[in-house]
């Protein structure tokens, strides 16, 4: 591997641990720079075989990494942590006349319709392309793959616990989601590979509908789960009372009921030839998680 001096936000999350984890199985010994919070748990990573050393503070504030590039200069950034941090890291770079490589992990959410976020994400993506130095940025779809992820980890356990799972609308929307070790995987080929930049959208190996979804679900789980369809305008109808009228936390947000409704299958086809990108299916991926899950005593 080329030497590279790595910065590494969300080193401790679920992506991240993955990350280091592929990056000790192929380069054991490498050495890297986190930016852990004062919170973070960091066990995972310290078993690892990597050369690994600590910034302490919060990648969301500008203090932070002015005073991280005081001290150090990496030559590249993967930042994990949240897209959201990326304008305060240009600025601060901007500030200490830098410009090392950004790898930035950001979301497919930029396409929603719905989601209130799109707008900022399209705002941040775009101060990202303006950057003086080479950028890649990975768009990842929903993410899984362990008991760390807070998509269909849950799901699952709902599922074996209860043997049911609501569906708001018809189900029939579709969905991508990419398993972690996949999109780990391609950080690291993309942190290899000085050469490639620009935006690309990860998504997973199979695309399924929600009813398809549960379905495997049943399936490696080896026991019924029944879809207990919920009318949509019920749903929406529910979820805004909670918010709105009665200002309590609604179980599933009016949002993620209306996000329900909108495809989110979005094509890999330039990360496969750039990035060697071939996501596992989503059948082998569950499979996976739900002898994880089982192995470890949460099933
Ligand atoms: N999960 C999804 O379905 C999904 C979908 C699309 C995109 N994404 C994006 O993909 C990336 C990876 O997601 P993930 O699910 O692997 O993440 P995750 O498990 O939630 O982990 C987030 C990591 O970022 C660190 N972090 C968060 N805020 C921080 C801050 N202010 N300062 C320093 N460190 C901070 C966390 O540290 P602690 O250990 O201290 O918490 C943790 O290491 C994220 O940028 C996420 O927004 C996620």
């Amino acid at each position: 591997m080329v030497k590279i001096n790595i910065l590494l936000t969300g080193a401790t999350g679920l992506t991240g641990t993955l990350f280091l984890s592929n990056l000790a199985d192929q380069n054991p010994g490498s050495q890297i720079y986190c930016l852990v919070r004062p919170t973070s748990d960091c066990s995972s990573i310290k078993r690892l075989n990597l050369n690994l050393s600590y910034f302490t503070g919060d990648s969301s504030k500008c203090e932070t990494w002015n005073e991280i590039l005081a001290q150090y200069i990496p030559s590249t950034i993967v930042h994990i942590a949240s897209i959201r941090h990326v304008p305060v890291i240009l600025d601060s770079l901007k500030k200490a006349q830098k410009t090392p490589r950004l790898i930035v992990i950001g979301t497919t959410g930029v396409y929603s319709q719905y989601n209130q976020y799109a707008k900022d994400y399209k705002a941040i993506e775009e101060q990202l392309i303006q950057y003086p130095g080479h950028y890649c940025l990975l768009r990842p779809t929903m993410i899984y793959g362990s008991h760390r992820d807070k998509n269909l980890h849950k799901l699952i356990k709902f599922c074996d616990r209860y043997g049911f799972f609501p569906v708001f609308g018809s189900g029939q929307c579709l969905l991508q989601p990419i398993h972690a070790d996949d999109l780990a995987k391609a950080i690291l080929h993309v942190l290899q590979r000085p050469t490639i930049q620009g935006t690309y959208d990860l998504s997973g190996g199979s695309i399924v509908t929600f009813r398809e979804l549960l379905a495997i679900v049943e399936k490696q789980l080896g026991k019924p789960v029944r879809p207990i369809y919920i009318p949509l305008r019920v749903g929406i109808w529910s979820a805004t009372v909670a918010e709105k009228v009665l200002g309590t936390k609604s179980p599933v947000r009016r949002e993620q009921i209306l996000r329900l409704q909108e495809d989110k299958a979005y094509p890999h086809d330039a990360a496969q030839p750039d990035l060697d990108f071939f996501p596992r299916s989503l059948e082998v991926g569950l499979r996976q998680e739900v002898e994880l899950m089982h192995s470890q005593g949460v099933l």
